[in-house]
């Protein structure tokens, strides 16, 4: 896929690839219906055909073009499970997809999204247990997960989180 893009840069359709941090990105989407990317202010801006999602509403990246926040809060992504694809982005630091009316579970592979310093997945559908692979986000300063539909108790791995401040036991 790499060489093809490559190879096809040099034609003169100057066709450009989707960085794969895009590429993860797009896996928000796939539930969006057209009419609605069309007319949503964020999503409209998601355009497949750049070359970095860097120009795109609710996303920063580094100077060396790496996603490192993330946050579309109170965007209609009606997505029925969180894409374990996010957690290529692996120099993320800030993630906000509160109210986006996401339901299913959050992946255990969110774990390796070990930059975060911020994670609000508040305010959806979400069920099922808080994943105990969470408790490997060591610079996570900020986690919120209330209202949704979580079930279970709080991993006893997330205690170890030092920068959390979690109630005391
Ligand atoms: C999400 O659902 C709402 C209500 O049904 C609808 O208005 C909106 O267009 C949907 N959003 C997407 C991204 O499909
Ligand atoms: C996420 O976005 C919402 C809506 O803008 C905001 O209220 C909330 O504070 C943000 N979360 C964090 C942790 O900054
Ligand atoms: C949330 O998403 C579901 C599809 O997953 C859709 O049926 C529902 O209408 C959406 N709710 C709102 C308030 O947009
Ligand atoms: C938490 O950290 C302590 C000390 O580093 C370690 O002994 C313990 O196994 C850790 N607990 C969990 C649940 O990861």
């Amino acid at each position: 896929m790499f060489f093809l893009c490559v190879s096809l840069s040099f034609t003169a359709l100057e066709v450009e690839c989707l960085s794969s941090d895009g590429q993860a990105l797009l896996s928000l989407l796939s539930a969006a219906d057209p009419y609605y990317k069309k007319s949503s202010p964020v999503l409209s801006s998601w355009n497949p055909s750049n070359p970095t999602p860097c120009s795109w509403q609710g996303i920063t990246c580094s100077p060396q073009e790496r996603v490192i926040s993330l946050s579309i809060p109170d965007t209609f992504l009606n997505l029925s499970s969180l894409p374990s694809d996010l957690s290529s982005l692996s120099s993320l630091q800030l993630l906000n997809l509160s109210s986006t009316n996401i339901s299913g579970s959050i992946p255990p592979s969110f774990g390796s999204l070990t930059q975060l310093r911020l994670l609000d997945l508040s305010s959806n559908s979400l069920s099922g247990p808080i994943p105990s692979e969470l408790g490997k986000l060591t610079l996570l300063q900020f986690l919120f997960l209330n209202s949704n539909r979580l079930t279970g108790a709080i991993p006893q791995q997330l205690a170890n989180l030092s920068s959390l401040p979690l109630p005391p036991r």
